[in-house]
């Protein structure tokens, strides 16, 4: 349930209590500026938008939706990505790829980047498939908890500390992914 508390929102779930942190508006700020640069680097081409699912498919139906002048394609994909019992990092196709990305010029769209495992894997994954370019759009990233510096997104709508965040695709468990702001934790 969402309460109003001197006109900032705030919300309770699962025990937790949460204040709105990034209203709506400042949301399509963060997405005008990302849209904005992709848009200026994307304008000759003609790029495969790779959505990471579940989370990102918010911030990707805005952005996509923001690009101006770009001859856009876009796949989703689900993966879970782990550290196996091998030295080599594990990628799991939950939901795979569908699209040949060989010679492709691909934009991965992620809600959130935190350690960068899984964008540091799929880069690799990509690039090992014949990608031409692999950059990463985030709405969010955590440079504090960043384990592998390739995973660093080349656009970014906003950078966050270590805390736990939920709202525009961004889960508790599977729910408030639609929230349509974005809500931190309170200590
Ligand atoms: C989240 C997020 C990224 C990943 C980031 O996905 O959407 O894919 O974690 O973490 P990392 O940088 O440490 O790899 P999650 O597995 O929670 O799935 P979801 O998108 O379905 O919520």
């Amino acid at each position: 349930m969402i309460f109003f508390f001197n006109s900032m929102r705030t919300i309770d779930e699962q025990g937790y209590h949460f204040d709105e942190w990034l209203t709506p508006k400042e949301i399509a700020k963060d997405v005008q500026q990302v849209a904005k640069q992709i848009s200026a680097d994307y304008a000759d081409k003609e790029p495969l938008f790779v959505v990471v699912l579940n989370g990102a498919f918010v911030f990707a139906a805005d952005l996509l939706r923001a690009l101006e002048n770009v001859r856009c394609e876009v796949t989703f994909i689900r993966v879970s990505s782990y550290w196996g019992m091998s030295s080599t990092g594990q990628l799991e196709f939950i939901v795979p790829l569908q699209q040949v990305v060989d010679n492709r010029d691909v934009v991965i769209v992620e809600d959130i980047v935190d350690t960068g495992l899984t964008i540091h894997q799929l880069k690799a994954h990509l690039r090992g498939l014949g990608a031409t370019s692999v950059r990463v759009a985030s709405m969010l990233f955590k440079p504090n908890k960043l384990e592998y510096e390739d995973a660093k997104p080349d656009y970014v709508g906003h950078e966050i500390t270590d805390e736990f965040v939920i709202g525009y695709g961004l889960d508790f468990d599977g729910f408030v992914r639609n929230l349509d702001a974005i809500y931190k934790v309170k200590e």
